[in-house]
């Protein structure tokens, strides 16, 4: 248990318990990670396509249940679609396995993030919230791993890639029991002394009577919104939701799983052999764990917008140069001399890297806390589904650009990069230390271009305590 911390009128301390529930949700990141991982992306990325419309019936259940049973769900269905692909004798089995695993990542993608958004007191919310993505980066390690060691098995060796998926789906499983459902959650379903002494539990302090009546204020506009989706589409509620969406989609033209899924291709074109370029997508994939680390140290130190920022600059310079080495040295040959090659792959990992501490976990911390109670289920499955969508729309164009394209691709990515510096430089406001239910007054309201679209807000955020927080 560590010392109380005191962020303006909010008290709290970081216990046991409360560890313990962030890092068992935190396993749905590990769940989607392996996901994404065991296929080389090929196949998560066509579930992409159907699981892009889950997080809509995880909102609704996230919203009218709660928080917990929907990451209980997620886990069941994809505790049930690894079995089911793994003993799978027919190709309906691997279609519908595929089914329930794409239920299992859309409910946990949408309930997760929201969890650890609203569990974790403000100053340490960004933190709480990357856990998410470093368990993602572990569970593409883990899968990777496991590709190569189950690809020397025969015949079955993809029986056990598939079925080892059931190792995170049963961690959230456990989790998912063992875990406490959300102050804010509680409240909004009419259940508030239940959410009082969730709060009292989760902060360690007695005295939570600030923050809980900022909670119970959002609660009360929550209350009064009987169609979260109608009321997405009103002008006030577009500066969370723009953000939270452009998020997500910018998050994909990083060009990340272009670089990450086809780096064994493209460490095999700059000249490595096939042993040598599974062990740079093993590096790559350390350089993803521990440059998350960087993330979860500092952005709620730093603050969001400096991450980002910096990380730009770093990968617009990475993309770059690796456009102009193939562009200048892949002339003719395929391959490039070893200097050329090791230069690629250090190129490579500086892009992941940055990407790692930087949109990678943002994409998934902003959008979870900018939608004010009464959007925020809703708002963030618009967030998760554009992941989704956008990460199957790169699969499916990614191998014919890059044959039409070829070292012109990466310059492809580059642009969006600067687009999306502009982007966070112009649009995105700082969240760091903000309390996720105090951002309209504190942010949307006072941000330069996004406060001309707050003036039909009518909800009743916790503005009492507004300008005592830090
Ligand atoms: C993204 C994935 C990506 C992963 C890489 C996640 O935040 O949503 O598309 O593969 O990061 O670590």
């Amino acid at each position: 248990m560590t010392k109380i911390e005191k962020v303006g009128s909010f008290e709290s301390k970081i216990t046991v318990y409360v560890v313990v529930c962030w890092v068992l949700a935190a396993c749905g990141g590990l769940m989607f990670g392996y996901d994404i991982g065991i296929s080389g992306g090929v196949t998560a990325m066509d579930d992409s396509s159907s699981s892009s419309f889950r997080p809509f019936a995880a909102s609704k259940m996230c919203s009218k249940l709660g928080r917990k049973p929907t990451i209980f769900v997620a886990s069941a269905f994809f505790l049930c679609g690894s079995l089911l692909s793994a003993a799978a004798q027919r190709i309906w089995m691997i279609i519908l396995a595929r089914v329930l695993l794409g239920v299992g990542v859309g409910f946990g993608n949408e309930a997760v993030p929201l969890f650890l958004s609203e569990i974790a007191p403000v100053q340490h919310r960004g933190a709480v919230n990357i856990l998410f993505q470093l368990f993602i980066t572990i569970g593409i390690l883990f899968a990777n791993l496991v590709n190569y060691g189950a690809s020397k098995i025969h015949p079955w060796g993809w029986r056990l890639s598939l079925g080892l998926a059931s190792l995170p789906a049963a961690f959230l499983f456990v989790g998912s029991v063992v875990i406490i459902e959300t102050p804010a959650s509680l409240v909004e379903r009419n259940q508030e002394s239940q959410g009082l002494s969730t709060l009292k539990k989760i902060r360690g302090v007695e005295d939570v009577d600030a923050e809980f009546e900022q909670i119970k204020m959002a609660c009360e506009a929550a209350r009064e919104v009987k169609d979260p989706f109608k009321r997405l589409m009103k002008r006030s509620s577009m500066p969370p939701l723009i953000i939270g969406v452009m998020m997500q989609v910018f998050q994909q033209f990083t060009g990340i799983n272009a670089i990450m899924f086809y780096a064994p291709v493209l460490f095999q074109t700059v000249g490595f052999k096939n042993d040598a370029s599974l062990l740079s997508s093993v590096i790559t994939g350390l350089v993803n764990v521990f440059s998350t680390l960087v993330s979860i140290y500092g952005v709620d130190r730093v603050g969001r917008r400096k991450l980002l920022l910096q990380a730009c600059v770093q990968m617009f310079i990475s993309q770059t140069a690796i456009g102009a080495i193939l562009l200048v040295h892949l002339k003719g040959s395929n391959s490039l001399d070893e200097g050329l090659a090791g230069l690629v792959v250090v190129l490579v990992c500086l892009f992941v890297m940055s990407f790692a501490w930087s949109w990678g976990p943002l994409g998934w911390l902003i959008p979870s806390e900018t939608f004010p109670l009464e959007i925020r289920t809703s708002g963030f499955a618009c967030a998760v589904s554009s992941n989704m969508l956008f990460t199957f729309i790169i699969a499916q164009a990614f191998l014919s650009m890059m044959c039409h394209m070829r070292a012109f691709i990466f310059f492809f990515f580059a642009a969006w990069i600067v687009a999306m510096g502009l982007f966070v430089l112009f649009l995105l406001p700082e969240t760091k230390n903000v309390p996720i239910d105090a951002m309209v007054e504190r942010v949307w309201k006072q941000h330069p271009v996004w406060k001309r679209f707050m003036d039909d807000y009518d909800g009743k955020e916790g503005v009492k305590n507004v300008g005592m927080i830090i």
